[in-house]
């Protein structure tokens, strides 16, 4: 049967303006790094990715690498798109990043001109698009000048393959010296892309000033900690969990009895929210106010549901900020 979205889908999400610019991101965004690969199953990505759009989930990320193998979780965003989300092209922000290792040889990964335009061009053949609408430097390569690989991102906008650009992964000094480079070039940088959560702060001390002097947005991956900032290993771990899956980014050792403690207190709090622990780490990252949204992963439509049920308790009172602090240090 023919995809409708369903009429509802803007009631709910919240939409932030991204740092300076024009453009609006929900404050849940869905990312397509793990469980969208070749070996998933097509038939739950597909839902997951038709309610996320039906929940006002207007963003899905995606990398040059997503897979496994890489570049095949590109491969079924096109096929859903073709399928059912094509004809909301326009409603849709979709971004890929160039930065680690594709392909053999010299020019298969870092920050060259010649790896990241020519990588921009394998996603678009992959995703099936003439354009995306971020195109990001997924990580800063200390072999390149930095002019050469803004210059390549500001080439792809240049050449219409990408509306904006952005950074994912660079320090506050690699940020403050990229972004005033494309302000020359006349490409902005839209946004930044760091790992932030609860139980990883570094872009507290140093970059969130960066990108808010700067007006970059900001769009925290792994928010969840890979799953630990929610209820999934409170008693254990779930076989179909990503620790019980082959990820080498998420392991057993992870769960070490210190930090189950401070998890189980964090759950205790959110209850007394009356949210859950996952929503109330989501909440926390967009209570600040550097950041424009949230970059999710979820395994079920019902995680999925879960998590854009966020939106309905973002506040804080100083006492619970400082009460969480508190239980993180
Ligand atoms: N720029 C970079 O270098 C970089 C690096 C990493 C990620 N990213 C981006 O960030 C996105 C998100 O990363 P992530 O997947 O690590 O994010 P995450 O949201 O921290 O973790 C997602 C995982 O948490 C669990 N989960 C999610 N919602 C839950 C809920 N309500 N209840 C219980 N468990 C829940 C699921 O694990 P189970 O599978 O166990 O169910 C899910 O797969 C990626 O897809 C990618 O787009 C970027």
């Amino acid at each position: 049967m023919a995809y409708f979205a369903s009429s509802t889908r803007y009631e709910k999400m919240k939409y932030n303006r991204c740092g300076n610019s024009g453009l609006l991101l929900p404050a849940i965004s869905l990312g397509l790094w793990h469980n969208f690969g070749a070996m998933g199953d097509f038939r739950k990505m597909k839902e997951i990715l038709l309610r996320a759009f039906d929940l006002g989930i207007t963003h899905f990320d995606l990398a040059n690498n997503y897979g496994p193998p890489p570049g095949s979780a590109e491969i079924n965003l096109k096929n859903v798109m073709q399928s059912d989300l094509g004809k909301y092209r326009d409603e849709l922000i979709i971004s890929t990043k160039a930065g680690y290792l594709m392909w053999d040889g010299p020019y298969g990964e870092w920050g060259s001109r010649k790896y990241m335009l020519a990588s921009l061009d394998q996603s678009l053949k992959r995703l099936g698009l003439d354009y995306v609408d971020i195109f990001y430097s997924h990580r800063p390569d200390p072999g390149t000048p930095l002019e050469e690989t803004m210059m390549a991102l500001h080439t792809a906008v240049q050449q219409g393959k990408a509306l904006y650009v952005g950074i994912s992964n660079y320090d506050h000094e690699q940020t403050g010296k990229a972004v005033d480079i494309l302000r020359d070039l006349g490409t902005p940088c839209l946004i930044h892309q760091p790992r932030y959560n609860m139980l990883d702060r570094w872009v507290e001390e140093k970059l969130l000033g960066v990108l808010e002097e700067k007006g970059v947005g900001c769009i925290p991956f792994s928010p969840l900690a890979q799953g630990l900032l929610t209820d999934r290993y409170l008693n254990g771990i779930p076989e179909d969990s990503r620790i019980a899956g082959e990820s080498i980014f998420l392991k057993k050792e992870h769960l070490d009895p210190e930090l189950m403690v401070k998890v189980k207190a964090l759950n205790q709090h959110a209850e007394q929210r009356g949210q859950t622990l996952a929503q109330m780490a989501l909440a926390w990252l967009l209570n600040r106010k550097q950041v424009t949204s949230v970059l999710i992963g979820a395994s079920s439509v019902s995680q999925l549901e879960a998590n854009a049920a966020t939106v309905l308790n973002l506040s804080f009172t100083r006492d619970e900020l400082a009460y969480i602090d508190n239980i993180l240090v």
